[in-house]
């Protein structure tokens, strides 16, 4: 139970939270204006380096944007761009290559519809890069374009409803992807088995404080942060308050607790209609790569049926529990890539990307 005192903090907080975040408005209005510009369609006879904006609208872990665009006449260049890694929760850049993944994914849905045929092709050395070539063909259109914009990592809780069995098929068929499998979990017991997992997960995290402060360094606390940088996770995008940036480190500490981020996480896994678990066949780059591109069609998909998804990887991000997670599955020698819920709930403030120009090289 909660004492007085906590009570008391806690009511005066969100007073304040209240006051200050009322005080912001402005800033959010430049904000979503930003966003607008940064998440519209190409137009209909598009410049090639557009399809680099389509492309960086991609889901991307801490949205750290690790990624660089080369430009060449008939072909796109993904490159990692190493200086963007986070070596605590993603030692091996399984992380980072799942993100060069889903953002060649974008590339190629976007190219399709504006009459290039994308030929990728997974390029090794001392960096594995993604080569794409564009030839032309006619244009295609596609539902999974139209969703580029709309999709998001939804972090909230969701309203319980349960996925038809024709869409789990749709999502299934979007997301088959060459060395890669996909698990749809929807019974509430093995969801309950994997929030344990992911709670516990949780707890090995938020105990180390060079976690805390790798995550605290990508999180941006205000609107005039977020566009400064461009990239990051503003707290809004998370359901979070929005204040300035003197009182943020104080409420980081006061509202950041194992306890109430536990709570959360089981709130939100309970509210959902199912967990997928996405798998390679094989543990490189290239294979991760896989994962992301089979990733973004899965979440572009939902997006095209109204369902939200959200990463909930703590049991694949902590070595040990990835072990437990695995022998859960049935398989102890299989290494599962990522775990997404998804479900119904309304959108969340959208993400900010940096100017293409800052990634094309
Ligand atoms: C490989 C990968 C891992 C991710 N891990 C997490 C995670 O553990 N928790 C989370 O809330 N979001 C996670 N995300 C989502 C990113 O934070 C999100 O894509 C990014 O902030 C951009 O926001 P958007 O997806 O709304 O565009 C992950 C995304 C990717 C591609």
């Amino acid at each position: 139970m909660l004492s007085r005192r906590r009570l008391l903090t806690t009511g005066l907080s969100a007073a304040a939270l209240c006051a200050v975040g009322y005080s912001m408005w402005p800033r959010l209005d430049a904000y979503n204006e930003q966003v607008a510009r940064q998440r519209r369609l190409m137009e209909a006879d598009p410049e090639r380096a557009d399809l680099i904006r389509m492309s960086t609208l991609a889901a991307n872990s801490h949205n750290t944007q690790p990624w660089t665009f080369q430009l060449e006449d008939r072909r796109v260049i993904i490159r990692p761009d190493l200086t963007r890694r986070t070596a605590v929760v993603d030692p091996e850049d399984h992380h980072l290559y799942i993100s060069l993944g889903c953002a060649a994914e974008n590339l190629s849905i976007a190219a399709r519809t504006h009459g290039w045929q994308p030929a990728l092709s997974v390029v090794r050395g001392a960096e594995t890069a993604i080569s794409i070539d564009l030839d032309s063909t006619g244009a295609k259109a596609s539902y999974l374009y139209q969703a580029i914009p709309l999709r998001q990592s939804t972090r909230s809780d969701y309203d319980g409803r349960a996925v038809p069995t024709q869409d789990l098929n749709t999502l299934a068929a979007a997301a088959a992807q060459e060395g890669v499998s996909v698990r749809f979990v929807t019974d509430p017991s093995d969801m309950d088995a994997i929030a344990d997992l992911v709670v516990a997960g949780n707890g090995v995290q938020m105990d180390n404080p060079a976690f805390i402060q790798e995550l605290r360094d990508w999180i941006r606390f205000t609107p005039d942060q977020a566009i400064a940088t461009g990239d990051g996770l503003f707290s809004a995008c998370s359901g979070n308050p929005v204040v300035p940036e003197w009182m943020a480190a104080r409420l980081f500490d006061l509202f950041f607790q194992k306890e109430s981020e536990n709570d959360k996480y089981r709130r939100h896994i309970r509210s959902s209609a199912g967990i997928a678990v996405f798998t390679a066949d094989q543990q490189d780059a290239a294979h991760w790569i896989n994962v992301g591109r089979s990733f973004q069609r899965f979440a572009l998909q939902s997006t095209a049926l109204g369902i939200r998804n959200a990463h909930i990887n703590q049991p694949i991000e902590v070595p040990e529990l990835r072990r437990d997670f695995a022998g859960w599955l049935g398989d102890a020698t299989i290494r599962p890539d990522l775990i997404v819920r998804f479900g119904y709930a309304p959108a969340l403030p959208m993400s900010l990307r940096r100017p293409v120009a800052d990634v094309v090289i």
